[in-house]
């Protein structure tokens, strides 16, 4: 797949460091140019709170990372940098003293990120082509104010040391992450061309989400915040319209000097409500151990059109959320219902969507 898509884009997949031993590995090394470790190059895995105490943190632990990477550098494939910055995976220990002290903590919370950052930057060096920086900060509802996203400790905290009179805005978080990335960066004597800082989001192809997106977009570069492109997710579904894609990465392109990177690609083969993962009603039925061959054909033929559509000289990465449907988040117990999202199957066999997308000429049933 790599070969076909070389004049193209990257094509990479986002792992669990066993991956590099298993059976997985030699599919990676066939068919894959790029990586991304699937969460042990986040927070909680490189530095957690020390167990007991979340306001201390552990000794950094880049032992899970360094074994992709090793793999990695030994089979030539490159690598992304995911996520420095992410609501989900960022522990307490960040935020000590905030809750006694929302104003006067702020400058100790700025340091450990910057630290945090600087060490992880440096660490993995010129081993990665793209950081993403900050993950999932826009605000989802199109209708709001603010594009910001607020549930988060980091908005939180930069918050409460507003109220409390310290001279700064919630969202100015983002702001000091790009910066300090941008400073790592630097002392490494890399630039923009080795290494993007990246702003990664989903649902960048619903128009609505992406306006935020954009307005983030803008009021960063107009404070002259170091970014250089977009990581747009697609985690989409059977029934996703390529237009709205090709519209997320034409926007991006239409603001100038941004790079575009397809960073969590799957395609979930339920086309119902949400809530069907849980409560809902008027759903499929669970597809159990196969998923039915109409479903199949169907989801190689939204594959081999969102590939043709991703062959677009600002997209530098095409990147799915995990090699094969034997290992995927939407397999989660939470989900309620099999799935089979990716271009491989549970064995590691290449699906139809796999011969869709690196043989345009197969006739798909
Ligand atoms: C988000 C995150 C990923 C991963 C997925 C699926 O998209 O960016 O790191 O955790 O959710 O769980």
């Amino acid at each position: 797949m790599k070969t076909v898509l070389a004049a193209n884009f990257l094509v990479g997949a986002a792992i669990p460091p066993n991956f590099t031993t298993s059976r997985e590995s030699s599919v990676l090394i066939k068919h894959m140019s790029s990586l991304t470790a699937e969460n042990a190059m986040k927070a909680d895995t490189i530095q957690p709170s020390i167990t007991g105490t979340p306001t201390e943190p552990a000794a950094l632990n880049f032992a899970p990372a360094d074994t992709i990477v090793a793999f990695a550098q030994a089979n030539n494939i490159k690598m992304r940098g995911h996520t420095l910055l992410w609501h989900v995976t960022s522990p307490q220990w960040f935020f000590k003293g905030c809750d006694t002290d929302p104003a006067g903590c702020l400058p100790n919370v700025r340091i450990r990120l910057h630290d945090y950052i600087h060490n992880v930057v440096v660490h993995f060096g010129n081993k990665l082509y793209a950081w993403d920086v900050v993950n999932e900060v826009v605000a989802q509802n199109p209708a709001s104010t603010s594009p910001y996203r607020t549930d988060s400790p980091w908005y939180q905290a930069y918050l409460d040391a507003k109220n409390a009179g310290a001279n700064v805005e919630p969202w100015d978080y983002i702001e000091d992450a790009f910066r300090y990335a941008d400073e790592a960066r630097a002392s490494l004597g890399l630039t923009s061309a080795d290494l993007k800082l990246i702003i990664n989001d989903y649902n960048t192809e619903i128009a609505g989400k992406r306006a935020n997106l954009i307005r983030v977009i803008n009021d960063l570069r107009n404070k002259g915040v170091p970014l250089d492109g977009v990581g747009h997710q697609l985690h989409i579904r059977i029934d996703a319209n390529v237009a709205d894609v090709t519209a997320a990465l034409v926007d991006i392109e239409n603001l100038g000097g941004l790079v575009n990177q397809v960073t969590e690609l799957d395609v979930n083969v339920y086309d119902d409500p949400q809530s069907c993962g849980t409560s809902g009603t008027g759903c499929i039925a669970n597809y159990g151990t196969f998923m039915p061959n109409a479903v199949e054909y169907r989801q190689a033929r939204l594959y081999r059109a969102l590939y043709a559509a991703f062959k677009r000289p600002s997209v530098q990465s095409v990147t799915t959320w995990g090699l094969n449907d034997g290992h995927t988040w939407y397999n989660d117990p939470s989900f309620g219902r099999t799935n089979f999202p990716l271009l491989f199957d549970s064995a590691d066999n290449p699906k139809w969507a796999f011969w869709a997308v690196v043989d345009p000429n197969i006739a798909i049933p």
